[in-house]
Protein backbone atom coordinates (compact mmCIF):
# COMPACT_ATOMS: atom_id res chain seq x y z
CA UNK A 1 0.00 0.00 0.00
CA UNK A 2 1.04 3.57 -0.95
CA UNK A 3 1.90 5.86 1.83
CA UNK A 4 2.13 9.41 2.11
CA UNK A 5 5.48 10.75 3.86
CA UNK A 6 4.09 14.13 5.59
CA UNK A 7 7.67 15.25 5.48
CA UNK A 8 8.15 15.24 1.74
CA UNK A 9 4.90 17.28 1.00
CA UNK A 10 5.74 19.52 -1.62
CA UNK A 11 4.25 22.98 -1.60
CA UNK A 12 2.04 22.84 -5.04
CA UNK A 13 0.20 25.73 -6.45
CA UNK A 14 -2.01 26.54 -9.23
CA UNK A 15 -3.49 29.53 -9.68
CA UNK A 16 -7.38 29.20 -11.87
CA UNK A 17 -8.95 31.34 -14.15
CA UNK A 18 -12.13 29.21 -14.25
CA UNK A 19 -13.89 32.25 -12.59
CA UNK A 20 -13.36 35.78 -13.69
CA UNK A 21 -12.42 37.96 -10.92
CA UNK A 22 -10.85 40.95 -13.14
CA UNK A 23 -11.98 43.71 -10.02
CA UNK A 24 -9.54 42.21 -7.72
CA UNK A 25 -7.12 40.26 -9.68
CA UNK A 26 -3.89 41.66 -10.27
CA UNK A 27 -2.58 42.87 -13.52
CA UNK A 28 0.65 42.32 -13.48
CA UNK A 29 1.48 38.62 -14.94
CA UNK A 30 -0.34 35.38 -15.98
CA UNK A 31 -1.28 32.67 -13.28
CA UNK A 32 1.46 30.43 -12.32
CA UNK A 33 0.71 26.80 -13.96
CA UNK A 34 2.24 23.78 -13.27
CA UNK A 35 4.54 24.05 -10.49
CA UNK A 36 4.02 20.77 -9.27
CA UNK A 37 2.55 17.68 -10.09
CA UNK A 38 -1.18 19.12 -10.00
CA UNK A 39 -1.58 21.03 -13.41
CA UNK A 40 -5.09 22.77 -13.98
CA UNK A 41 -4.47 25.09 -17.01
CA UNK A 42 -7.39 27.61 -17.27
CA UNK A 43 -5.00 29.80 -19.00
CA UNK A 44 -6.38 33.08 -20.41
CA UNK A 45 -9.56 33.25 -18.92
CA UNK A 46 -8.84 35.48 -16.30
CA UNK A 47 -6.22 35.82 -13.49
CA UNK A 48 -6.87 35.57 -9.71
CA UNK A 49 -4.93 37.13 -7.07
CA UNK A 50 -1.73 35.86 -6.10
CA UNK A 51 -1.19 34.53 -2.93
CA UNK A 52 2.06 34.56 -0.45
CA UNK A 53 4.17 31.61 0.06
CA UNK A 54 3.52 31.52 3.58
CA UNK A 55 -0.25 32.04 2.79
CA UNK A 56 -0.07 28.95 0.56
CA UNK A 57 2.08 26.96 3.08
CA UNK A 58 -0.49 28.10 5.73
CA UNK A 59 -3.72 26.58 3.30
CA UNK A 60 -1.33 23.36 2.61
CA UNK A 61 -1.00 23.02 6.60
CA UNK A 62 -5.12 23.39 7.18
CA UNK A 63 -5.81 21.46 4.48
CA UNK A 64 -3.77 18.45 5.91
CA UNK A 65 -5.08 18.97 9.45
CA UNK A 66 -8.90 18.86 8.72
CA UNK A 67 -8.05 15.84 6.02
CA UNK A 68 -6.59 13.94 9.03
CA UNK A 69 -9.49 14.91 11.10
CA UNK A 70 -12.06 12.72 8.49
CA UNK A 71 -9.69 10.45 8.06
CA UNK A 72 -9.14 9.48 11.97
CA UNK A 73 -13.19 10.33 12.12
CA UNK A 74 -13.71 8.00 9.81
CA UNK A 75 -11.12 5.58 10.14
CA UNK A 76 -12.30 5.07 14.04
CA UNK A 77 -16.05 5.05 12.90
CA UNK A 78 -14.95 2.07 9.90
CA UNK A 79 -13.27 0.20 13.19
CA UNK A 80 -15.89 0.45 15.36
CA UNK A 81 -18.21 -0.85 12.80
CA UNK A 82 -16.25 -3.78 11.56
CA UNK A 83 -15.19 -5.25 15.00
CA UNK A 84 -17.98 -7.57 15.67
CA UNK A 85 -17.53 -8.73 12.25
CA UNK A 86 -20.87 -8.23 11.05
CA UNK A 87 -20.14 -6.70 7.36
CA UNK A 88 -23.49 -5.93 7.00
CA UNK A 89 -24.56 -4.02 10.30
CA UNK A 90 -20.88 -2.53 9.50
CA UNK A 91 -21.81 -1.05 5.90
CA UNK A 92 -25.49 0.22 7.18
CA UNK A 93 -23.12 2.07 9.80
CA UNK A 94 -21.47 3.29 6.41
CA UNK A 95 -24.35 4.42 4.59
CA UNK A 96 -25.86 6.25 7.52
CA UNK A 97 -22.79 8.17 9.26
CA UNK A 98 -19.95 8.61 6.80
CA UNK A 99 -21.97 11.83 5.53
CA UNK A 100 -22.48 13.30 9.27
CA UNK A 101 -19.12 12.54 10.36
CA UNK A 102 -18.10 14.14 7.28
CA UNK A 103 -20.07 17.02 8.28
CA UNK A 104 -19.19 17.43 11.59
CA UNK A 105 -15.79 17.07 10.86
CA UNK A 106 -15.75 19.94 8.55
CA UNK A 107 -17.62 22.19 11.34
CA UNK A 108 -14.63 21.92 13.70
CA UNK A 109 -12.38 23.94 11.78
CA UNK A 110 -13.52 27.50 11.41
CA UNK A 111 -13.68 28.17 7.50
CA UNK A 112 -13.11 25.02 6.15
CA UNK A 113 -15.66 22.47 5.19
CA UNK A 114 -14.46 18.48 3.90
CA UNK A 115 -15.56 16.05 1.98
CA UNK A 116 -14.27 12.87 -0.19
CA UNK A 117 -14.14 12.39 -3.74
CA UNK A 118 -13.50 9.88 -6.73
CA UNK A 119 -13.53 9.83 -10.34
CA UNK A 120 -15.83 6.37 -9.28
CA UNK A 121 -18.08 7.21 -6.70
CA UNK A 122 -20.62 5.16 -4.40
CA UNK A 123 -22.39 7.65 -3.26
CA UNK A 124 -23.21 9.73 -6.25
CA UNK A 125 -25.40 12.15 -4.41
CA UNK A 126 -22.88 13.70 -1.74
CA UNK A 127 -19.44 12.55 -3.56
CA UNK A 128 -19.39 13.17 -6.98
CA UNK A 129 -16.47 15.03 -8.37
CA UNK A 130 -16.94 18.74 -10.16
CA UNK A 131 -14.90 19.68 -12.93
CA UNK A 132 -11.79 20.69 -10.67
CA UNK A 133 -11.76 17.28 -8.94
CA UNK A 134 -12.02 15.65 -12.34
CA UNK A 135 -9.17 17.32 -13.16
CA UNK A 136 -6.90 16.66 -10.33
CA UNK A 137 -8.34 12.78 -10.02
CA UNK A 138 -7.43 12.20 -14.26
CA UNK A 139 -3.74 13.40 -13.41
CA UNK A 140 -3.55 11.07 -10.39
CA UNK A 141 -4.64 8.21 -12.70
CA UNK A 142 -2.24 8.74 -14.82
CA UNK A 143 0.89 9.20 -12.46
CA UNK A 144 -0.60 6.27 -10.19
CA UNK A 145 -0.66 4.23 -13.94
CA UNK A 146 3.13 5.51 -14.02
CA UNK A 147 3.68 4.59 -10.33
CA UNK A 148 4.82 7.73 -9.47
CA UNK A 149 4.07 8.99 -6.32
CA UNK A 150 0.91 10.79 -5.84
CA UNK A 151 1.22 14.02 -3.30
CA UNK A 152 -1.49 16.44 -1.84
CA UNK A 153 -1.61 19.81 -3.22
CA UNK A 154 -3.73 22.65 -3.29
CA UNK A 155 -5.82 24.67 -6.01
CA UNK A 156 -6.90 28.13 -5.99
CA UNK A 157 -10.65 28.19 -7.50
CA UNK A 158 -11.65 31.46 -6.65
CA UNK A 159 -10.74 34.90 -4.95
CA UNK A 160 -12.13 33.34 -1.91
CA UNK A 161 -11.80 29.94 -2.16
CA UNK A 162 -8.86 27.72 -1.85
CA UNK A 163 -9.45 23.75 -2.45
CA UNK A 164 -6.29 20.79 -0.54
CA UNK A 165 -6.63 17.88 -2.16
CA UNK A 166 -4.82 14.53 -0.65
CA UNK A 167 -5.10 11.09 -2.19
CA UNK A 168 -6.80 7.56 -0.76
CA UNK A 169 -5.69 4.90 -1.48
CA UNK A 170 -7.11 1.30 -1.15
CA UNK A 171 -6.19 -1.08 1.61
CA UNK A 172 -6.65 -4.13 2.27
CA UNK A 173 -9.74 -3.62 4.92
CA UNK A 174 -11.09 -2.25 1.62
CA UNK A 175 -11.79 -4.33 -0.26
CA UNK A 176 -15.25 -6.41 1.72
CA UNK A 177 -16.93 -3.32 0.32
CA UNK A 178 -14.74 -1.81 -2.62
CA UNK A 179 -12.85 -5.28 -3.93
CA UNK A 180 -13.40 -6.75 -7.45
CA UNK A 181 -17.23 -7.66 -7.30
CA UNK A 182 -16.25 -11.42 -6.93
CA UNK A 183 -14.75 -10.76 -4.15
CA UNK A 184 -17.67 -8.68 -2.09
CA UNK A 185 -20.12 -11.09 -0.34
CA UNK A 186 -23.26 -11.55 -1.78
CA UNK A 187 -25.26 -10.05 0.99
CA UNK A 188 -23.28 -7.07 0.91
CA UNK A 189 -23.42 -6.86 -3.27
CA UNK A 190 -27.41 -7.13 -3.42
CA UNK A 191 -27.60 -4.39 -0.25
CA UNK A 192 -24.95 -2.11 -2.45
CA UNK A 193 -27.69 -2.38 -5.52
CA UNK A 194 -30.47 -1.62 -3.34
CA UNK A 195 -28.68 1.12 -1.44
CA UNK A 196 -26.20 2.53 -4.44
CA UNK A 197 -27.60 1.55 -7.66
CA UNK A 198 -25.01 3.64 -10.01
CA UNK A 199 -22.55 2.51 -7.36
CA UNK A 200 -19.06 2.37 -9.53
CA UNK A 201 -16.66 2.14 -6.75
CA UNK A 202 -15.89 -1.24 -6.63
CA UNK A 203 -13.02 -3.55 -8.62
CA UNK A 204 -10.34 -2.11 -6.56
CA UNK A 205 -7.27 -3.63 -5.48
CA UNK A 206 -5.37 -3.11 -2.75
CA UNK A 207 -2.79 0.03 -2.94
CA UNK A 208 -5.12 1.56 -5.64
CA UNK A 209 -6.14 5.26 -5.86
CA UNK A 210 -9.74 5.35 -4.22
CA UNK A 211 -10.06 9.37 -4.63
CA UNK A 212 -9.76 12.31 -2.13
CA UNK A 213 -10.28 13.87 0.89
CA UNK A 214 -11.00 17.83 -0.73
CA UNK A 215 -10.90 20.99 1.99
CA UNK A 216 -12.73 23.92 1.05
CA UNK A 217 -10.36 26.80 2.47
CA UNK A 218 -12.57 30.05 2.46
CA UNK A 219 -9.78 32.45 2.75
CA UNK A 220 -11.73 35.02 4.40
CA UNK A 221 -12.61 32.91 6.94
CA UNK A 222 -10.02 30.71 7.81
CA UNK A 223 -6.69 31.49 5.83
CA UNK A 224 -6.52 35.62 5.43
CA UNK A 225 -5.20 35.98 2.45
CA UNK A 226 -3.37 38.95 2.12
CA UNK A 227 -0.87 40.30 4.81
C1 LIG B 1 -18.33 -1.84 5.28
C2 LIG B 1 -18.22 -1.42 3.90
C3 LIG B 1 -17.14 -0.43 3.55
C4 LIG B 1 -15.80 -0.53 3.81
C5 LIG B 1 -15.06 -1.66 4.53
C6 LIG B 1 -15.18 0.64 3.20
N1 LIG B 1 -16.13 1.43 2.59
FE1 LIG B 1 -15.78 3.12 1.54
N2 LIG B 1 -17.77 3.39 1.31
C7 LIG B 1 -18.75 2.54 1.79
C8 LIG B 1 -20.05 3.16 1.61
C9 LIG B 1 -21.39 2.55 2.00
C10 LIG B 1 -19.81 4.41 1.03
C11 LIG B 1 -20.82 5.48 0.68
C12 LIG B 1 -21.04 6.29 1.95
C13 LIG B 1 -21.07 7.75 1.75
O1 LIG B 1 -19.99 8.34 1.56
O2 LIG B 1 -22.14 8.34 1.82
C14 LIG B 1 -18.35 4.52 0.87
C15 LIG B 1 -17.73 5.63 0.31
C16 LIG B 1 -16.37 5.78 0.19
C17 LIG B 1 -15.72 6.95 -0.38
C18 LIG B 1 -16.38 8.21 -0.90
C19 LIG B 1 -16.52 8.26 -2.38
C20 LIG B 1 -17.69 7.44 -2.91
O3 LIG B 1 -17.41 6.47 -3.63
O4 LIG B 1 -18.87 7.78 -2.62
C21 LIG B 1 -14.37 6.72 -0.31
C22 LIG B 1 -13.25 7.66 -0.78
C23 LIG B 1 -14.19 5.43 0.32
N3 LIG B 1 -15.43 4.87 0.61
C24 LIG B 1 -12.97 4.87 0.60
C25 LIG B 1 -12.82 3.74 1.38
C26 LIG B 1 -11.53 3.26 1.84
C27 LIG B 1 -10.18 3.90 1.51
C28 LIG B 1 -11.76 2.16 2.61
C29 LIG B 1 -10.78 1.33 3.37
C30 LIG B 1 -9.96 2.04 4.34
C31 LIG B 1 -13.21 1.95 2.61
N4 LIG B 1 -13.80 2.92 1.87
C32 LIG B 1 -13.84 0.90 3.26
C33 LIG B 1 -18.55 1.30 2.33
C34 LIG B 1 -17.34 0.82 2.79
Amino acid sequence: MKTINMKTLSLQWITMGVLSFAACAQEAGSPKIDEGKIHVDRSGSGSLPVLSESKRKECMERGEEASSALMLNLGKQLKASMAGGDLMAAIAVCQSAAQPITSATGETFQGLSVSRTSLRVRNSDANRPDATDREILTQWARLSAQSQDIEPGIVQVSGTTVRYYRPVFVQEACLKCHGPVEFIEKDVRDFLAEAYPDDEATGYEEGDLRGAFRVDIDLDESVQPFE
